[in-house]
């Protein structure tokens, strides 16, 4: 019988429902988005969300997938880093579903989806990854049977800056989308906070500078294009040495800030400019989805990983260096 498993993802803002089959055929993906009418997300009711939507985010999983829950034969979860009363709804229906379901159960964490969504899609061995979205800043490459964080953020996300930007001027959330689409009208540079320290970076401080340029006055599409170069030539420097040190020849893109195409640009000349392969995963698969826990759920399961449903407790904390990458048979 082929291996089919249903994802979920369940972290923080979006709830979704992916089916995919052991050769790595994404056969659906299906996403709710929960959005604060204002302000940031409050925990407590985005799980509510999560609740109220799971069952008809799963259920056209499976009519899009074309396939009956009976067909279903491996369950994974968005096991950590998150919110945990979002991790724990959505734990909650993984575990209802592989108890009904007679089926294994896999935990999987979050970040690390993101990494081997980007390597189905490429076919990339061996990455140094640029791991970017509303939570996390991390530059990551594989060494000793973990994926090791290079380098990350000192405070804020890239993708929170942006948003909170947005919200400062009065964008809906997430602002990332429409921040690049009016970076795209302007070319005037104004100076912000360039703050990569070693292989770390800092954004918060261009958080404020470019709300300071705001309530100045200036133009909010030239902000926005000032705010792209500056945070997005931060990455590229420390992609860069990264893979310089570690003479790795693949450079990956993901998480929702992957959607950009101006970060694309500026990464694909660093991978370039080093005879890297580039890849970007695509907009669909970049952001919070099922698809990315049901084939990393696919890939533990073969290495021999499961879950007992009592020790299924969630991980709000786990870091991406804190898994054995055990699926792994290159030695980096
Ligand atoms: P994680 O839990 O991995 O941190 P997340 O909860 O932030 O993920 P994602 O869907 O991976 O969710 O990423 C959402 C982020 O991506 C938001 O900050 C959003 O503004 C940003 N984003 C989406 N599209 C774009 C874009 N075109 N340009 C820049 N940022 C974008
Ligand atoms: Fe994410």
């Amino acid at each position: 019988m082929p291996l089919i498993c249903l994802g979920l993802e369940g972290t923080a803002h979006s709830f979704g429902a992916g089916i995919v089959s052991g050769d790595g055929t994404v056969l659906s993906n299906v996403w709710d988005m929960y959005s604060p009418p204002t302000g940031g997300i409050h925990p407590r009711e985005a799980s509510r969300h999560h609740s109220d939507v799971g069952p008809t985010v799963i259920r056209n999983a499976l009519e899009r997938a074309g396939i009956s829950p009976q067909e279903i034969n491996l369950i994974a979860f968005s096991r950590g880093p998150g919110l945990g009363p979002c991790l724990r709804t959505t734990a909650t229906i993984a575990r209802t579903l592989a108890l009904r379901l007679s089926v294994p159960l896999v935990g999987v964490n979050h970040c690390i989806a993101h990494i081997e969504i980007g390597c189905l899609e490429s076919a990339f061995e061996d990455p140094v990854t640029v791991y970017v979205s509303g939570g996390n800043t991390q530059i990551i490459a594989y060494a000793g049977k973990r994926y090791r964080t290079f380098g990350e953020t000192l405070d804020i996300a890239v993708g929170n800056m942006l948003d909170s930007f947005g919200r400062a001027v009065g964008m809906r959330f997430p602002a990332g989308p429409e921040i690049e689409l009016k970076a795209e009208k302007a070319s005037s540079y104004h100076q912000l906070p360039y703050s990569v320290k070693g292989m770390d970076l800092s954004y918060s401080g261009m958080l404020t500078a470019a709300r300071k340029l705001h309530s100045e006055g200036t133009p909010l599409s030239e902000i926005c294009f000032s705010v792209q170069e500056t945070a997005f030539g931060m990455l590229a420097e420390i992609a860069e040495r990264a893979i310089a040190h570690t003479k790795k020849r693949e450079l990956l893109l993901t998480g929702g800030v992957a959607r950009n195409d101006r970060l694309t640009d500026i990464l694909k000349g660093v991978a370039n400019r080093h005879d890297a392969r580039f890849h970007r995963v695509s907009p669909p698969l970049a952001g919070d989805q099922g698809a990315m826990i049901a084939w990393t759920g696919v890939v533990q399961h073969r290495a021999g990983d499961s879950l007992k449903i009592s020790d299924s407790h969630v991980l709000p904390k786990w870091r991406t260096d804190e898994q054995d990458i055990v699926w792994r048979e290159v030695d980096g």
